[in-house]
């Protein structure tokens, strides 16, 4: 066999968990993954589909199962429930995945025996908060996806824009995974000069609002061009779930309940972290401007908002 011996569940097979289920085949991150969704049929039919693919990359043990199948998961990744739709915002969604999520939660506890929840469905910051007080796990084992995608789609824009591989920009959005996010301009870099630097010194202009709102709507863009946003995310998730499993100690901004960093508390948002084998290891403090961390708490607020109505 394969693979690395490492156990996933995806939970939620529509674009978002296919895309993340065939990254993560493509990747041959795991011996075995199995997908669960409501619609057995759907499940059912991906991973046949993957498994048709596997004699490129390697064997790999990928099936359809139950809840039960829960059991000595490395990872449990949810991406079930509704996407949004064109018009829609993703703290529109909040009510509607809510009980679609408490369900989901307490049947992945009847088997949960090891391992990190990882939440992707929306509104995440939302979803991630209620699912670590429902499960009952330490704050370190539930993780959301948070911004990472967002610090992707910030990255590759700003790439695109000054001409470079994208691998040498260095960068987060933190905060709410919506409205409220936030670039940390003073932490950006490319290959190690400061962003402002970088474009002082080659002469290059650029529209840092246009770049905060381009990222802000890409999911939007993308929803209206096309239904729905899977690729980046899925890839988001092949990351995360590799820095969880290969114990990376990757720092990104995942999503985590934040007690007391930033002076923030009982909130789950995007911070960047360390992502090991124990989910999110610790948080880091970095150095933010006055007007970063106020944008930051304001974030944090927001989230607040949401989830004072949907917490009861
Ligand atoms: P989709 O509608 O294609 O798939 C959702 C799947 O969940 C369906 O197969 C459905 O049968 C299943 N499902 C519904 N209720 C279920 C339950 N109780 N138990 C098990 N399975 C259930 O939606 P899509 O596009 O895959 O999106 C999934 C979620 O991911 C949405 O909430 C979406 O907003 C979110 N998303 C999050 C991103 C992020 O950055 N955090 C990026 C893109 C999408
Ligand atoms: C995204 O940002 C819709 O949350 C989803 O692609």
């Amino acid at each position: 066999m394969a693979g690395k011996g490492f156990k996933v569940a995806i939970i939620g097979c529509g674009f978002v968990g296919a895309s993340a289920a065939f990254a993560m085949s493509i990747n041959n991150l795991v011996s075995e993954m199995v997908l669960i969704d409501v619609n057995k049929e759907k499940a059912y039919g991906e991973a046949l589909d993957i498994n048709h693919g596997l004699s490129f990359v390697g064997q790999m043990n990928v099936y359809s199962g139950d809840y039960s199948d829960c059991k000595d998961c490395d990872i449990i990744v949810v991406t079930a429930g509704a996407n949004r739709k064109p018009g829609e915002t993703r703290l529109d969604l909040a009510k509607k995945n809510v009980s679609i999520m408490k369900d989901i939660t307490a049947n992945i506890m009847k088997h949960y025996n090891k391992g990190v929840i990882l939440v992707v469905s929306n509104p995440v910051d939302i979803l991630t908060y209620m699912v670590q007080k429902w499960s009952g796990l330490p704050a370190n084992k539930v993780i959301g996806s948070g911004t990472v995608l967002d610090s992707s789609r910030f990255r590759n824009h700003i790439a695109g824009i000054l001409n470079v591989d994208v691998k040498n920009v260095h960068g987060y959005i933190i905060g709410e995974h919506g409205d409220s996010q936030l670039p940390v301009w003073s932490a950006t870099h490319i290959a190690g000069t400061k962003f402002d630097s970088y474009i002082s010194k080659n002469n290059i202009a650029v529209d840092k609002d246009k770049i905060i709102a381009d990222v802000k709507t890409a999911g939007g863009v993308i929803i209206k061009n096309k239904g729905a946003t899977y690729y980046g995310i899925a890839l988001s998730i092949n990351r995360i779930c590799e820095s969880l499993l290969k114990n990376y100690n990757t720092i990104m901004p995942i999503g985590t309940v934040v007690n007391g960093p930033y002076g923030i508390s009982d909130v789950a948002l995007s911070v960047p972290a360390v992502v090991n084998g124990n989910g999110c290891e610790k948080i880091l403090e970095i150095d933010l401007t006055d007007a970063e961390l106020k944008a930051l708490l304001y974030s944090a607020d927001q989230v607040k908002l949401v989830l004072d109505e949907v917490k009861n």
